[in-house]
């Protein structure tokens, strides 16, 4: 970037996401809604994200608790109206938060006008916006597909025409088929809709999906039993990418296109951003499944080093989400998770922190009457905790349990207590905003002991930082950083020149 461009603020900044269901009730019908999320939006402010992407709220029969999108332009009532949509753009804006809404484009509700048009009849104008097929000769589905959630084939036979349809998550999610030009065309409408009213950028869903080969081939042997959301990353993707960035580039202002690309080729990742003509960004889903471990953490940030930067990007990294059990819960302990957030935000990229990460939540543990989510995701999807008091803030009964230790969890227990993982989060993301080197440095890997990572962070005109992280639970006498000390996992500055502790992660000026 030339000296004196003002970089674009998914380059620097950090986004916070908001699973609505679960952070904040107005109305005491135990499920978060808009209101709720704009009264607690101040949270997120003084957190000192830059940006909040808001998981669907859309209208939808909740099959996939909102990814099974009914009516793209509209609110479901259970989290509002379109008037609280527009507060809650407005209100972010006047907190300095950028807004990014979820799109789901790869496939809709089974009760989508468009999919109950299609269903009607194989002559209906709509039917080949979804994808069809005939039966084998057989009776059985056109190919070997597995769907997302269940192990049942990605097909439905619809008696009425005898016909298959296509769906990589659930029955009632039939996926769209981008090949029809009315598709893309009316998920352009829709961003141009959203953006209309004010929103910054999207996170698209399942985005590597919507290439699809007209041909559907079955899966070759070693992938047949995986869902195939996860292999169907068709030839027809980027050229989709690129119309989409074209949609975002069409609107005034700095609009994100970022992926929710779950693929687990990190080269096909980055070859999503195409020559600066495809995502800004696109979750980096390798690292999100790897191990809380020095050496692999070094790989997985060499090859990110490696495959971005040719294509003028860096990673989105991201520990936890609405889909994967919290990293405080896969990475054991809360030590662990705290050196997690140093590493998640001060590593070169664009971080995302999951709503309650920054209180360093566990997973809520759900007992089998209270399971809903037909893919296991309950754990991480548990209500956040506001206050210490019984209900934790919540004016009802929540739609799922509450995670473990609610109320030392609560942000209330935890706001102003120097020692807490909320403080601890809000020093972080203060640090990285003030740091140059930080939020904008190129990074390069230094010599450590085994267990540790330690980087360099540089940039123009400003100070070099160094941050040296311990993935285990032992002391390393080998790594005795230097520098003046800017943070890290402890509240002080340690004795000049002491080796790392235990878990213990070390940022410094050097
Ligand atoms: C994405 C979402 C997930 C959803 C799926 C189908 O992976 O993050 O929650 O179930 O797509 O839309
Ligand atoms: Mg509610």
């Amino acid at each position: 970037m030339p000296h004196g461009t003002a970089l674009p603020w998914w380059v620097t900044g950090v986004a916070y996401q908001i699973y609505p269901r679960s952070f904040a009730d107005s109305d005491g019908d135990g499920v978060g809604d808009l209101r709720g999320l704009v009264a607690h939006l101040d949270h997120v402010a003084d957190l000192g994200a830059d940006a909040v992407w808001v998981s669907p709220f859309f209208r939808s029969p909740m099959a996939d608790f909102g990814y099974d999108v009914a009516d793209f332009r509209d609110v479901d009532p259970l989290f509002g109206t379109l008037a609280d949509a527009d507060d809650l753009i407005s209100r972010a804006h006047e907190l300095g938060l950028r807004v990014v809404f979820d799109l789901v484009p790869n496939h809709t509700s089974s009760e989508h006008p468009w999919f109950r048009a299609a269903r009607s009849s194989p002559r209906d104008p709509h039917r080949d916006w979804y994808v069809w097929r005939d039966p084998r000769p057989d009776g059985s589905p056109p190919n070997n597909w597995r769907a997302a959630f269940a192990d049942e084939p990605a097909w439905t036979l619809d008696p009425a025409s005898g016909q298959y349809y296509l769906h990589l998550f659930l029955p009632e999610q039939p996926d769209l088929d981008w090949n029809h030009p009315s598709v893309p065309a009316e998920i352009a409408g829709v961003m141009e809709f959203w953006m209309a009213r004010g929103v910054d950028g999207f996170r698209c869903d399942v985005i590597h999906c919507i290439g699809k080969d007209p041909e559907l081939p079955d899966a070759p042997d070693d992938l047949a039993g995986l869902p195939a959301c996860l292999f169907d990353h068709g030839p027809g993707t980027m050229e989709q990418i690129r119309f989409l960035r074209r949609v975002v580039d069409g609107a005034p202002g700095e609009r994100l296109l970022l992926g929710e690309t779950y693929v687990f080729d990190r080269e096909r990742i980055a070859g999503y951003l195409g020559d600066g003509d495809g995502l800004h960004l696109g979750f980096d889903i390798p690292a999100l499944h790897a191990p809380w471990d020095a050496a692999a953490w070094r790989a997985e940030v060499a090859s990110a080093l490696e495959l971005y930067p040719p294509r003028g990007g860096q990673p989105a990294w991201v520990l936890s989400n609405h889909d994967v059990p919290r990293h405080r819960t896969r990475y054991g302990t809360e030590a662990r998770a705290r050196a997690a957030a140093v590493l998640l935000l001060t590593v070169w990229g664009t971080p995302t922190v999951y709503a309650g990460e920054e209180l360093g939540l566990e997973d809520a543990e759900v007992p089998p009457d209270r399971v809903v989510d037909p893919g296991g995701r309950d754990g991480c999807r548990a209500p956040l905790p506001w206050r210490r008091a019984a209900g934790h803030g919540w004016p009802a009964e929540p739609w799922l349990p509450f995670p473990p230790d609610a109320r030392a969890r609560s942000v209330e227990a935890q706001r102003d207590d120097p020692a807490s993982m909320l403080e601890h989060y809000r020093r972080l993301l203060r640090l990285r905003r003030a740091t140059p080197a930080l939020h904008r440095g190129d990074l390069r890997l230094l010599d450590a002991p085994d267990g540790v990572l330690a980087y360099r962070r540089t940039a123009d005109g400003a100070d070099p930082v160094e941050v040296w992280i311990n993935f285990t639970e032992q002391e390393v006498a080998g790594a005795r950083p230097v520098g003046k000390w800017l943070g890290g996992t402890r509240v002080g500055p340690p004795e000049a020149g002491s080796p790392l502790g235990p878990d213990e992660a070390r940022i410094l000026s050097a």
